[in-house]
């Protein structure tokens, strides 16, 4: 008999042998580079808008703009990916022209935002972030709510407003709740996920059409811990409440890492590689999708600087594009993968998975 000839010469292939994707966000200057592009289109199943498609870009009632979102969504919609709406409500894109407004006003203004991004790519996108970054438990709230605009204007049930209306205009999309930090080991992190899993809780017995969990996952290879029995207790009462999971914007920090190139890559690709595998086991997984590609194009490079001053590497490809290290550990940890009952219809996107 022939051995099965796997077919594992990019991530998006070895994804989707356990029926995950793989992908990476972008911005529309990717798509001018031809190399890159081709680079994406190589690697990846799905993609997320870096920042084109949050609030304060596209803009407020008057006038927005949807030039750059259109544009990827086109380029994914013409290239076969997935693709992973980021973001419609979120307390850090709030147009500045509602800093001032009364309540009422915001209110109407958030869901007027929602409603129009959420009609206008309805069928063209697979996943959308409705609601990013609703808890910060040091806000003092008992149900660790992120005292937010969001909040203020429509109270505590607001993730319900949001995944509803989501729901009503695009059915068929997956709606993901996406949060930073659960995946840490600081005491900190351990009261977020209690709080994630009290408010999806009461969230999902109101009827709150929350279909996933997205676990942002902005990793520090110095801190990260190999073994995590908090987060594994967690993914699985995650699991027990019927959602499934996202791994939304994955990369590992090198900010904290020796100097030395090979001892930092070798750090960064074991974060990547222990992360993945206790998360992909322990979850129903739809995918997982890094904060960019390449090491010369990542916000790490200025929102976590080393203090030595040389240039960060937390991505799996270098600046020439080559694969490193975290390349191999996260085609290994995909290929590795149980994914239980296979996460995505292997129907999506159209033709090209499988
Ligand atoms: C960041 C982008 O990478 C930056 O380019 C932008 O200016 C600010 O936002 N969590 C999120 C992402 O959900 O939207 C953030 O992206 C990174 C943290």
């Amino acid at each position: 008999m022939e051995p099965l000839k796997l077919e594992t010469d990019s991530l998006r292939d070895a994804a989707a042998h356990r029926h995950l994707l793989y992908g990476t966000a972008l911005c529309t200057s990717d798509l001018t580079e031809k190399r890159r592009c081709d680079t994406i289109l190589r690697e990846c199943s799905i993609i997320t808008p870096e920042y084109e498609m949050k609030w304060d870009r596209i803009g407020g009632a008057d006038a927005p703009d949807f030039r750059a979102s259109d544009r990827l969504v086109a380029f994914a919609v013409e290239n076969g990916l997935a693709f992973h709406g980021h973001t419609l409500w979120w307390h850090e894109s709030v147009p500045q022209d509602l800093g001032e407004a009364s309540d009422a006003r915001f209110a109407e203004a958030a869901l007027e935002h929602l409603t129009r991004v959420v009609r206008r790519y309805a069928g063209r996108v697979y996943s959308w972030d409705v609601v990013n970054e609703p808890l910060e438990t040091d806000h003092g709230r008992r149900d660790g709510l992120r005292h937010s605009r969001f909040l203020r204007a429509f109270g505590p049930t607001y993730l319900e407003v949001a995944f509803g209306r989501a729901a009503e205009i695009d059915p068929e999309a997956v709606l993901v709740l996406n949060e930073m930090g659960l995946e840490y080991a600081s005491p900190g992190a351990e009261r977020k996920r209690r709080a994630m899993l009290a408010l999806l809780e009461r969230a999902l017995a109101r009827g709150a059409p929350i279909q996933c969990l997205g676990i942002q996952s902005h990793l520090d290879a110095a801190d990260q811990p190999r073994h995590h029995p908090e987060l594994r207790a967690f993914l699985r009462e995650i699991d027990g409440l019927g959602l499934k999971v996202m791994i939304t914007e994955m990369d590992v920090s090198d900010q904290n890492c020796p100097r030395d190139r090979r001892l930092r890559d070798g750090m960064v690709a074991d974060t990547y590689r222990a992360y993945l595998e206790l998360v992909l086991e322990e979850s129903r997984s739809l995918g997982v999708s890094t904060w960019g590609l390449s090491d010369d194009r990542t916000w790490l490079a200025t929102a976590r600087k080393r203090p030595d001053g040389a240039a960060v590497r937390p991505m799996l490809l270098d600046r020439a594009l080559r694969r490193k290290p975290a390349w191999h550990a996260v085609k290994s940890a995909l290929l590795s993968a149980r994914n239980p009952d296979g996460g995505v219809e292997p129907a999506f996107p159209k033709g090209k998975i499988n």
